[in-house]
C-alpha cells in the first residue's frame, strides 16, 4: 500500500457508484435490492478510507439527471438516504467521520433535508475524514449555480477563477485527487466538473455493490504509481 506521507497519496477520492441496478438484475432482483446492496458498499468503504488515511471521500449518490428514473426507484433511493441517515451518523461521528452534502437536497423533501443539516452539523467538529454525498448533484448545476451567485453579489468582472472557484458547492474542500467509476462505463456523467480538472480516473467493471476495501486500495495503489504533472512537461 501507498505510503500516505507520499505525495502521491490521495487526499480526496471522489466515486461513480455505478452498477447497482445490473447487480441487481443479474440475480433476478429488483433495482433497488442493488441499491441496498450499494449501501453496505458504503459503509465498508467510508470504513476503509477512513483507515488507509484518505482525508476526502465525494460519493456520487443521486445525479440531477437520475430524475428521470421510474417514480418506485426514486422512492425507494429516497428512503435508503433517509434509513442512512437515520441509523448511520452516530457510528460515523464516533469514528471521526464528518459529514458533508453537495447538491440541492431540498429536492429530496423537508424531512431528508433536516436529516442532512442535522447530520453535518452534528458531525462538523470530526477532521479524520470528511465524506460528501453528493445528492441532487450535477457539475454543470453547480457552474451555473456559481455564477448566479456572482450576478446576484452583483460581482464586476472579469471574473476569476479564484472568484467562481469560492463559490462552488463547497469551496472548502480540496480538489479530488483520483476519481473512481465503478460498473464499466467510461464517463464522469457530470461529477465534479469544475474540481476534476486535473483527476486521475480509475474505472472498473466491477459493479458498485461488490467493491470493497481490497478493490479501494488496488485503486490508490494504481493512482501511487502515476505521475501527475498538471499540464506541467
Ligand atoms: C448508480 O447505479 C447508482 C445510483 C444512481 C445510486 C447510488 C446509491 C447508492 C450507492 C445507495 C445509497 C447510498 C447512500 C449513501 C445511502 P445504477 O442504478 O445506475 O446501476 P446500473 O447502471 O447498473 O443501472
Amino acid at each position: 500500500m501507498a505510503d500516505k506521507d507520499d505525495r502521491n497519496f490521495p487526499g480526496h477520492i471522489g466515486i461513480i457508484m455505478d452498477g447497482n441496478g445490473r447487480w441487481a438484475e443479474k440475480r433476478g432482483l429488483a433495482r433497488i435490492i442493488g441499491h441496498r446492496a450499494g449501501m453496505k458498499a458504503v459503509e465498508e468503504i467510508v470504513d476503509r478510507a477512513s483507515g488507509l488515511g484518505i482525508k476526502y471521500l465525494s460519493l456520487y449518490a443521486f445525479s440531477t439527471e437520475n430524475w428521470r428514473r421510474t417514480p418506485i426507484e426514486i422512492d425507494g433511493l429516497r428512503e435508503l438516504f433517509r434509513i442512512y441517515l437515520m441509523n448511520k451518523v452516530e457510528k460515523m461521528r464516533s469514528r471521526g467521520v464528518r459529514i458533508r452534502f453537495a447538491g440541492r437536497v431540498d429536492a429530496f423533501g423537508p424531512d431528508i433535508t433536516k436529516s442532512a443539516r442535522d447530520a453535518e452539523e452534528y458531525t462538523k467538529n470530526n477532521a479524520k475524514l470528511t465524506v460528501v454525498f453528493c445528492v441532487n448533484y450535477g457539475g454543470r448545476q453547480e457552474i451555473v449555480d456559481a455564477v448566479n451567485n456572482l450576478l446576484s453579489e452583483r460581482v464586476e468582472g472579469p471574473v476569476t477563477e479564484e472568484a467562481l472557484r469560492s463559490r462552488m458547492y463547497l469551496p472548502d474542500v480540496p480538489d479530488p485527487d483520483l476519481l473512481i467509476r465503478t460498473g464499466g462505463e467510461l464517463r464522469m456523467s457530470n461529477f465534479l466538473l469544475w474540481e476534476s480538472a486535473y483527476s486521475e480516473y480509475y474505472f472498473t467493471d466491477m459493479y458498485w455493490p461488490d467493491f470493497n476495501g481490497e478493490e479501494l486500495e488496488k485503486a490508490v495503489l494504481d493512482y501511487s504509481r502515476r505521475e501527475r504533472r498538471y499540464g506541467v512537461a
